[in-house]
């Protein structure tokens, strides 16, 4: 079933880069958030890292407090995270892989290799009624893992995509292609996310298995250019141009 639809995730986590800069409170994640909401974001993503290099456990009390779309926590699969994400119960989850030294998150969760580990982090923020995405590659057997082991939708990374040029990123947008058909054979929602910009989300959105794209680092880089209302609204209508 296509979806005409796309929402978006603003990951705010680079607002909070700029403000850890300088170790203030200035710019504030959460008025980022606030306002991305108002320039017609669906949702909200944050990423609580291990090390809190941006967004703090404190950026998370007041993002549940004050957003009124919901709040996609990207976290890893630690004891520590998923204490956090139950006694918040953000609408959802989406995890991550994590490498202390890595500048950004870097491939996808080894669904297939950590099944053991993972299958009870799913299922406690299941049974808590948070609504659960793995970040993975557009790999079959990754996909397919996830469906088994109870993932309520999958993020596929586009990072690899976003990269690269010519026939081998028209190559990485066909495994996105056929990654996302394989989620919707599987009745699993599909999402995608990493790295996208202006120039390349509309080849994604045109993808119809894809429901939600989650964007950050390029609209707050464009943001310092043209505002993030305006940043947040042109990538929205890139995403229906793409769509239709
Ligand atoms: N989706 C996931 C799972 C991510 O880890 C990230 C980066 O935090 C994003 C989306 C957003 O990526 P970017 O900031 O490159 O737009």
């Amino acid at each position: 079933m296509a979806i005409n639809i796309i929402r978006l995730g603003v990951n705010i986590d680079h607002v909070a880069t700029i403000r850890n800069a300088r170790g203030g409170l200035h710019p504030d994640p959460v008025k980022a958030a606030l306002l991305a909401e108002e320039a017609g974001a669906d949702g909200i993503t944050a990423h609580l890292r291990e090390d809190r290099r941006h967004i703090s456990d404190r950026d998370i009390d007041r993002l549940m407090a004050s957003l009124t779309v919901p709040l996609n926590l990207e976290m890893a699969a630690t004891e520590e995270m998923l204490g956090i994400a139950l006694s918040h119960k953000p609408a959802s989850a989406c995890i991550v892989p994590e490498k202390r030294q890595e500048l950004t998150t870097e491939g996808g969760l080894d669904v297939v290799g950590g099944y053991d580990h993972l299958v009870s982090f799913v299922q406690r923020l299941r049974d808590a009624n948070i609504s659960v995405s793995l970040f993975i590659d557009p790999n079959e057997q990754q996909v397919r893992a996830a469906k088994k082991i109870g993932a309520d939708k999958v993020e596929l990374h586009t990072g690899t995509y976003v990269e690269k040029t010519g026939a081998a990123r028209a190559a990485e947008l066909d495994r996105l292609r056929k990654g996302a058909e394989l989620c919707e054979s599987l009745d699993m929602e599909v999402h995608a996310g990493h790295g996208l910009t202006y120039d390349t989300v509309v080849d994604i959105a045109a993808i119809p298995q894809f429901t939600e794209f989650n964007i950050g680092h390029f609209l707050i880089g464009e943001a310092i250019f043209i505002g993030l209302v305006d940043s947040i609204q042109k990538m929205k209508d890139l995403m229906d141009k793409g769509r239709a």
